[in-house]
Order: structure tokens, then sequence, then C-alpha cells
């Protein structure tokens, strides 16, 4: 087999500390924060949150929800999308800061949203013709910005479109 082109993608990620953040940033980490104490995961004790910032200043929240049936459970990130999505669908999602940890520790874990919550947040900078940017918290407490879901899905099957 003769390869005649090597195609390479580059993404680009953004390491911030605390105090290097926006307040409106900080904000919604808390959010998230918050959120992911409410969630509900008596199965994994995994602790979800998503803070979901809309273009008309709302936030609006969402946390992991489980269930007996495990693939029935639905993520943090996209019960905050489904949630705004389904009331104000005119509003563009924003930003969303996401965090997680296993309930009995006290530090936050790294998180990423998993393939389906990206997929699912790839739809929605389709939907408004923008990028939707993320905040991940990691576990040292740094957050990562990520600027667009090209980067977490690069390649993605809307580009044959
Ligand atoms: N989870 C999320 O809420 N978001 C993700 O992006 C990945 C995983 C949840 C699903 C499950 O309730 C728990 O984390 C453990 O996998």
């Amino acid at each position: 087999m003769l390869m005649t082109e090597k195609l390479e993608l580059t993404i680009r990620l953004e390491l911030y500390s605390w105090n290097d953040l926006e307040i409106q940033i900080q904000n919604l980490v808390l959010n998230a924060k918050a959120s992911a104490e409410k969630a509900y995961a008596p199965y994994s004790d995994f602790l979800v949150g998503a803070a979901l910032l809309l273009d008309t200043g709302e936030i609006i929240c969402g946390n992991n929800q489980e269930n007996l049936s495990y693939p029935a459970g639905i993520c943090a990130e996209r019960v905050a999308l489904s949630y705004a999505q389904a009331n104000f669908p005119k509003s563009r999602p924003s930003k969303m800061a996401i965090v997680g940890k296993k309930r009995e520790k006290e530090e936050y874990s790294n998180i990423a949203p998993c393939g389906i919550c990206r997929q699912t947040i790839s739809e929605y900078e389709q939907k408004f013709h923008h990028p939707i940017e993320l905040y991940l918290l990691t576990q040292q407490g740094k957050i990562i910005k990520v600027n667009s879901m090209d980067d977490l899905l690069p390649f993605k099957f809307s580009d044959f479109r």
C-alpha cells in the first residue's frame, strides 16, 4: 500500500490557574461543583457536575443521573445541554464548566467529556454555528480550557456533510 499523503491534526488546549480565571469562569466552575453534589450516582459514586452558560447570561446546571440498568444513565453534560435546549432553544450555549469527583474524596478528579457528550456538544456547536468553550477541572486544581469540540473530537462525522 502506497501512502500518498499524511494528515496530521493538532489540538491546542490551554491550562489556567484558578486566580488567572475570569470571575465569570470561576463562577461557572463553582456552579458545576455545586451541581456535582446533587448528582444521582448510587452505582458509580462518581459525581459529575456541568454548568452551562448561555449567551443570555443564564446558567443551566446538570449532573449525572444513573440507572440500575447502567446504560440508561445520562451524563452531567447532556443533562445540562438537554435541559437548556428543551427550555431555551434559541439561546446559544456559550461556555461549559465540567467537574467530577469520587463521592468520598475531597479532591476533584481529572475529567473530560465522554465520546457521546463530545458528539452532543458538537451538535449544538453546529446548530448555532459557534464553538462552545469547555473548562475542565483537573486533579491539581488547574483548569483546562478547550476552545472548541474540534479539539476534542477532531475529524468528526459532521466533517463529511
Ligand atoms: N459521566 C458524566 O457525567 N460525564 C462524562 O462525560 C463521563 C461520565 C458519568 C457517567 C456515570 O454516571 C459516572 O460519570 C461514572 O462513569
